[in-house]
């Protein structure tokens, strides 16, 4: 095999966010900035020699011309195999599931996640490490010291590989296995939940659904699993064919973005079940006939019914959850006297928690739910785990959230995002918050009372790793908080995240409207940040 090697200039904007590298596409299209990022992964990890890479992304725009670009890279850099989804496609937790399963070194997975495709939107690119989670920061700090020191990159002259038929094509000692995407993923799930009671509950009609795959890679998984095995009716899955710009829309599972299935759940024609999941396959949205579930919430009530589901039925060891999630679950571990893990937002933090047997179940409130039958949030899961749940209990999604605020109260919760603010407005709006900080314990804005106020720093309890700065977070006396973030993932400018929260154990106010019952608390934000005084918005970009 001929190896060239090219001379390159580092670029100086490659550095991860929250999860992996997320870009423009036509960031992504610049000579040389594809193959200077993935030589900056490969140049960082001490055994590309002889090993085995997964590969796969959610079809997005650029997807099939990046997986020949980075197979001939891999091919250069000494992997000996490299297996990858038919058709380039791969969900990210199905990635995940393939890199455990196969004892790979790791894995690259292209996805902006719920970000939108097309020439003109976003592209993205992560590196799973071994036990198929999000590569811990030590990997992404390294892989951004490593970008603006290149000098060149290896690429492969070899023909690109047909994606397209599965099987084994071996160039001299290097080897490409096309895998189909789905196989191994439905046969992980069949073995957690119990698939012959949700088919017979489905094919009773007690359970009908409506999952929307909003034109991104569960289309396929969903197709398969839940109308092929699980016996739900043809056109149950809508949405179902990946395409590379999602249909025109933000694959986004939330009732702002997922608005056809929002709009059904929500009539008098709703199905029992509907759900949702994202670009990539790791988020879901649950909703039942005219209820949403808010996703800290079902974190909280799956922790509280794992023992239900075939896969949990002996118990879990502990929960985690991102700090910015809701406080629902800590009640639900507080209950089970299991340990309840907090730590900073995005789910390479799960990883080392799941992988010394900490936790079970984990979650942010970014509609992110999973387990540790993956080291990824993963969407279709929870789909599946509600299902099982419906099954077994023979309630309904209504019945099973009421149930769970009369026991343990509701965590009442919203966000609100602010996309594409100014960056020096955005700075300033934290300096802001960072200044008022230390005077704010004791003090009293109306009904509530500062109880603390600080930035989240986390130790993690596994490898004693410290990572500082992970939001400003503002507790009051009655339980009730408030989170600033920006995020990670963001494309232009600044996202900046509000998130509310008011515990409520009265059972007859549990029902109200989340946006009414947090209006104070939205208004003591406002005063604490004054994002709408210093940007001029009246309201945010996204309520979810
Ligand atoms: C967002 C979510 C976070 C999630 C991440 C990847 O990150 O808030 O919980 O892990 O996407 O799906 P953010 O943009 O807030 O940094
Ligand atoms: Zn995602």
């Amino acid at each position: 095999m001929k190896i060239k090697t090219v001379p390159t200039q580092p670029f100086d904007d490659q550095k991860p966010g929250t999860s992996g590298l997320r870009k423009k596409v036509k960031v992504f299209q610049q000579p040389n900035y594809l193959e200077n990022f993935v030589q900056s992964i490969f140049d960082s990890l001490p055994d590309t020699q002889g090993a085995c890479l997964v590969l796969g992304g959610d079809g997005r725009y650029f997807n099939r011309e990046a997986i020949q670009i980075i197979i001939k890279i891999a091919a250069a850099n000494g992997f000996s195999h490299l297996i990858i989804g038919q058709g380039g496609l791969l969900s990210t937790p199905a990635a995940s599931h393939l890199i455990r399963k196969n004892q790979a070194s790791g894995g690259l997975v292209l996805s902006a996640s719920h970000n939108p495709g097309g020439p003109d939107e976003d592209f993205g690119i992560k590196y799973n490490v071994s036990n198929g989670g999000p590569a811990p920061e030590k990997y992404t700090d390294e892989f951004y010291r490593q970008s603006k020191i290149i000098s060149e990159y290896k690429i492969a002259e070899i023909e690109d590989i047909d994606l397209d038929s599965t099987g084994e094509q071996q160039i001299e000692t290097f080897k490409v296995t096309i895998v189909d995407p789905v196989d191994d993923y439905a046969d992980l799930m069949n073995q957690i939940f119990d698939f012959p009671l949700i088919k017979k509950t489905i094919e009773s009609g007690d359970i009908t659904l409506c999952f929307d795959a909003m034109h991104a890679i569960t289309g396929p998984y969903a197709k398969r699993i839940i109308e092929k095995m699980l016996g739900a009716k043809t056109g149950s899955v809508i949405n179902a064919t990946p395409l590379p710009d999602f249909g025109g829309g933000h694959p986004d599972p939330n009732l702002a973005h997922a608005k056809q299935l929002a709009d059904l759940m929500f009539s008098s024609d709703a199905p029992t079940f509907g759900a949702a999941s994202d670009g990539d396959g790791d988020r879901n949205m649950i909703l039942g006939n005219n209820i949403f579930v808010t996703p800290s919430d079902s974190l909280a009530i799956m922790a509280a019914n794992a023992q239900l589901i075939p896969g949990y039925n002996r118990g879990i060891a502990g929960v985690a959850r991102s700090m910015p999630t809701s406080q629902a679950v800590d009640r639900v571990a507080e209950a089970l006297d299991i340990a309840c893990y907090e730590t900073p937002t995005g789910w390479k933090y799960f990883g080392n928690l799941l992988d010394a047997g900490k936790i079970t179940l984990c979650g942010e409130e970014s509609f992110g739910t999973g387990s540790n039958h993956v080291r990824e949030k993963d969407g279709l899961w929870a789909v599946l785990f509600w299902l099982n749940l419906l099954a077994k209990t023979g309630q309904s999604v209504s019945d099973i959230v009421h149930q769970h605020w009369q026991k343990f109260g509701r965590d009442i919760y919203s966000r609100h995002d602010y996309e594409a603010v100014d960056l020096t407005l955005a700075n300033g709006i934290f300096d802001y918050l960072r200044e008022q900080l230390p005077s704010l314990p004791g003090k009293n804005f109306g009904k509530f009372t500062v109880k603390f106020a600080d930035e989240f720093s986390y130790q993690d309890p596994v490898d004693g790793s410290i990572s500082k700065n992970q939001g400003i977070r503002i507790g009051f006396e009655d339980g009730s908080r408030m989170v600033f973030r920006l995020s990670g993932t963001g494309t232009v400018g600044a996202t900046l995240r509000i998130y509310l929260e008011k515990f409520e154990s009265d059972p007859a106010l549990q029902d109200q409207d989340a946006q009414i019952a947090l209006a104070d608390l939205i208004d003591l934000a406002e005063q604490l940040c004054e994002i709408k005084k210093r940007t001029g918005r009246d309201t945010p970009t996204v309520i979810t």
